[in-house]
């Protein structure tokens, strides 16, 4: 059977699935389409089917013409029918792993697609997973699912695999076919589906010996950028003490050609990946009784960090003889990172709060998120505008992110004080944390 599947995904013979058309689904779809493979998305969200069938986007740096382009070809068609996955060959599954209030897995979403599925799991089909999760999901959680409906065995009847994504929205030097991807199954033909599949859209796969190993894998990249962020945050905090700037010594640093990659600190974490996914770990680690210390102390850290910026805001303006109470405030970069519209778990939210609580009036300022949209954890911010700043003048201003399309040298002149946690301005009022 195997052969056979090779020679249809040569011939493109091979229909493809994608189910959660988001961040990661809509760009893999997208490259399924441009490599001529036949291609349904899958999703629950209706207003997304119903806009992407107008040929219109929902996500910022993936322009209307490229759903245009898809749409045209005739390769592309959505839905949010399940019983359609049955005339898939082989079926995607991008769908959320957030993490609950507790702050555990939330396996909601895996689990509803995979029941979703069920029902219309045929033979020879192959799933692929590329949701960030613990390692075990793929063989404890999905494929029992998909077993439940039909008689048919993953790894005998039909194929199981993970592969899990490094999509970086927005970055300029790599996108979803230049990222090499890993791809992992616990047996032979599986992992055979799926590493050709992918090597038709991806300059490079990389096949490793199981789905856990492939589950693993992904979770090691994000706790590495955790671990990294929060100790170059510690040294910010030792080093601002010494007083050595943690920037200068960082671009010092990264002259060493080698065993050396540079990590910035700033007022937190955010995005929807590094705050979130090595706490999937921890909680799987338990478990097996093992303590997680290095990734509970990263957490710690990166969470304290709005916390050490107001304290750094508040000794500036100390400094100056003034308070934060009914002081007027700008926010500046709401985006968890730079150059994106991305708000999701980003630390401007919480200093936001913070500076609240201790009576400031607070604007923002952010040309990539023009209006605050709701958000879960902070509906009182919705509905509210990025400021004009015309005319104005702020007792301070910080800037929690600095989008390369801003002039920062601006807020040394229109604040008396400005908290820069990210190296964006120079200027005998700007003080950095
Ligand atoms: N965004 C990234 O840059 C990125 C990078 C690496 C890994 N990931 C991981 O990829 C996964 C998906 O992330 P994302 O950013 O694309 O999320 P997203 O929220 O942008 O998109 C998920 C999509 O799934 C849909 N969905 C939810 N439940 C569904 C269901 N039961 N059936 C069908 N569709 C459903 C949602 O409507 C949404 O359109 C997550 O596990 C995430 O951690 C994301």
């Amino acid at each position: 059977m195997i052969k056979e599947i090779l020679k249809n995904i040569s011939d493109r013979k091979t229909k493809v699935g994608i189910v959660g058309l988001g961040y990661v689904g809509l760009p893999l779809a997208k490259e399924f389409v441009k490599a001529g493979f036949n291609t349904v998305g899958f999703d629950v969200d209706h207003e997304k089917i119903s806009l992407l069938r107008k040929s219109q986007t929902y996500i910022k740096h993936i322009p209307a013409q490229v759903i245009k382009d898809m749409n045209s070809t005739g390769l592309f068609s959505c839905t949010d029918d399940f019983s359609k996955s049955s005339g898939c060959d082989a079926v995607i599954i991008c769908v959320p792993t957030p993490l609950t209030h507790q702050r555990e897995p939330d396996m909601s979403y895996i689990v509803s697609t995979a029941e979703s599925l069920a029902p219309y799991v045929r033979r020879g089909q192959l799933f692929s997973l590329e949701s960030t999760t613990y390692p075990g999901t793929t063989r404890e959680v999905l494929k029992p699912i998909l077993e439940s409906k039909t008689k048919l065995k993953a790894g005998k009847d039909f194929h199981l695999a993970f592969s899990p994504e490094r999509e970086d929205p927005n970055n300029k030097d790599y996108s979803t076919s230049t990222i090499p991807k890993v791809v992992g199954a616990d047996d032979k033909d599986s992992l055979a589906f799926a590493k050709a599949l992918y090597d038709c859209i991806i300059c490079r796969t990389i096949p490793v010996s199981s789905a856990a190993t492939a589950e693993a894998t992904k979770l090691v990249e994000n706790i590495f950028r955790s671990v990294n962020i929060a100790m170059v945050n510690e040294l910010k905090m030792i080093f601002t003490k010494m007083g050595i700037d943690i920037w200068e010594v960082v671009d010092a640093a990264k002259t060493k050609p080698f065993g050396y990659m540079p990590f910035y600190p700033g007022p937190g974490l955010g995005g929807h990946c590094i705050p979130i996914d090595p706490f999937y770990l921890t909680w799987k680690a338990r478990e097996f009784e093992c303590p997680t210390r290095f990734i509970e102390l990263a957490g710690e850290i990166n969470t304290n960090m709005p916390y050490y910026v107001m304290t750094r805001t508040l000794e500036a303006m100390n400094e100056k003889g003034m308070s934060l109470k009914n002081s007027k405030v700008l926010l500046v970069g709401l985006a968890y990172k730079k150059n994106v519209d991305d708000l999701r778990e980003s630390p401007s939210f919480r200093l936001w709060r913070l500076l609240e609580e201790k009576g400031a009036k607070v604007e923002y300022y952010d040309p990539f998120c023009p209006l605050v949209p709701k958000t879960r954890e902070y509906p009182e911010y919705s509905g509210k505008k990025s400021a004009s700043l015309k005319g104005k003048k702020y007792d301070l201003a910080i800037i929690a992110t600095a989008h390369d399309s801003v002039d920062h040298s601006v807020f040394a002149k229109i604040a008396k004080v400005v908290v820069d946690t990210r190296n964006a301005v120079k200027g005998r009022n700007v003080v950095k944390a």
